[in-house]
């Protein structure tokens, strides 16, 4: 029989979207879910950036664009991250493609080689499809703990001891999947002095996240200095527009931008044409209903912490950016006999009827550590507050 290749039977996925599976199969039979499990914003995309896909496809933008996208976007990207950034971004280092994600998989394979043993640096807990591309293209994965004591941040020593002659890239993410942790411009100071001592390492920073920062100001490694060179910032429209399936994405760096145009021209030409004209409205129209969804999260934010911190067992830490909050639940595991918490998480599921993902759903937890779960909140206050309640309920009778 013809076979398929180890590198992909061993493909790692988004749990997010498993565990979406098993939330619609129970809900087909009639049983009333609550979800916090997947990653995308509960509202749809603003009027205003609509209307200019509309626009776009009437005025007949639906040809193939240059594969590093249209200049209007190239131009307002480059734009939107000087003024961010509080750095010089050129439109002709930017480049756009079917989300942030793809980003991911170029820049692992414009600084690694197949097999030769380069290592990448990635945060664990941390996005699942990190280490499954490391691994997909042959390099190294190398995880980097983030530590409860830390608040979630990066341990600088171990950061050190990680770092060796063969690490070629390292991968930031602030504000966080999953812990919600987003990095100060002091601590991005302090791993910007460690980077110095290893001039050859890229940075891989993905900036998702960038616009929903809930307190202060959102910092970027990119800022750092010396540190704009071999820093590939990646952002995107998806989270911060609620426009994720429009697939638009778009990732800066000088040296690397040709590089990865190429690898958009051989994988998927480029991105939708109409969702690149939206994104161009995305950015530069009106900014109002982008805060007002930011408004909501931060109440939201609010709410299941104060919710979830009132639950016997459950402690959770304050998260700074995105629609994550990242509880340790390892007195509760203890309390109800849950052996960790992805059997948590199946209980909560079928017994309570609340949908979250597990610790290791975002790598294998590091010792030490306990147990975690990871709530989106990017569900209404109404559904928190039920949801809140079925935990309530759930963790009385189940300690019984
Ligand atoms: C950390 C992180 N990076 C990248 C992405 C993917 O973004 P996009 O939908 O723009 O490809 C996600 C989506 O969940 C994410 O959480």
């Amino acid at each position: 029989m013809a076979a398929v290749s180890a590198r992909t039977r061993s493909l790692g996925t988004e749990h997010a979207f498993v565990v979406l599976a098993e939330v619609n199969t129970l809900a087909a039979q009639g049983r009333d879910i609550i979800s916090f499990a997947i990653g995308q914003p509960d509202f749809v995309t603003p009027e205003n950036i609509r209307a200019a896909a509309q626009r776009a496809m009437q005025a007949g933008h639906t040809g193939y664009t240059a594969s590093a996208g249209i200049p209007e976007l190239r131009r307002a990207a480059a734009a939107y991250l000087s003024r961010t950034r509080g750095i010089a971004v050129d439109p002709e280092h930017v480049v756009v493609a079917g989300g942030a994600k793809p980003f991911i998989m170029y820049a692992i394979l414009a600084v690694t080689d197949p097999g030769a043993g380069d290592e990448v640096l990635y945060p664990n807990p941390g996005f699942p499809i990190y280490e499954s591309q490391i691994r997909a293209h042959g390099a190294v994965p190398v995880p980097l703990p983030l530590v409860e004591r830390e608040a979630f941040a990066f341990d600088l020593q171990t950061l050190r001891q990680r770092l060796s002659p063969r690490t070629r890239l390292l991968i930031l993410n602030s504000p966080h999947n999953p812990t919600g942790r987003t990095l100060t411009a002091a601590e991005l100071r302090a791993l910007a002095g460690i980077l110095a001592d290893y001039p050859d390492v890229w940075v891989f920073s993905d900036e998702i996240y960038s616009a929903m920062v809930h307190d202060g100001e959102f910092a970027s490694i990119a800022s750092q200095p010396g540190l704009a060179e071999r820093t590939i910032v990646v952002d995107g429209v998806s989270k911060s527009y609620a426009m994720t399936g429009w697939r638009l994405g778009y990732a800066a760096n000088a040296v690397l931008a040709p590089y990865f145009s190429t690898w958009v021209t051989n994988t998927d030409s480029c991105a939708s044409s109409i969702s690149q004209w939206a994104a161009v409205e995305a950015l530069t129209g009106p900014q109002d209903e982008h805060r007002a969804m930011m408004a909501s999260f931060t109440r939201r934010r609010n709410l299941i912490v104060e919710g979830l911190n009132s639950l016997e067992g459950i402690r959770a830490l304050v998260p700074g950016g995105a629609f994550y909050v990242w509880p340790n639940v390892s007195e509760l595991c203890a309390m109800t006999g849950a052996a960790d918490a992805e059997a948590l998480r199946r209980r909560w599921l079928h017994e309570a009827g609340v949908a979250v993902l597990a610790d290791r759903q975002f790598g294998p937890p590091a010792s030490g550590e306990g147990h975690h779960v990871r709530f989106s909140y990017a569900n209404s206050e109404a559904n928190i507050e039920r949801g809140l309640q079925r935990l309530g309920d759930w963790i009385r009778q189940a300690r019984r």
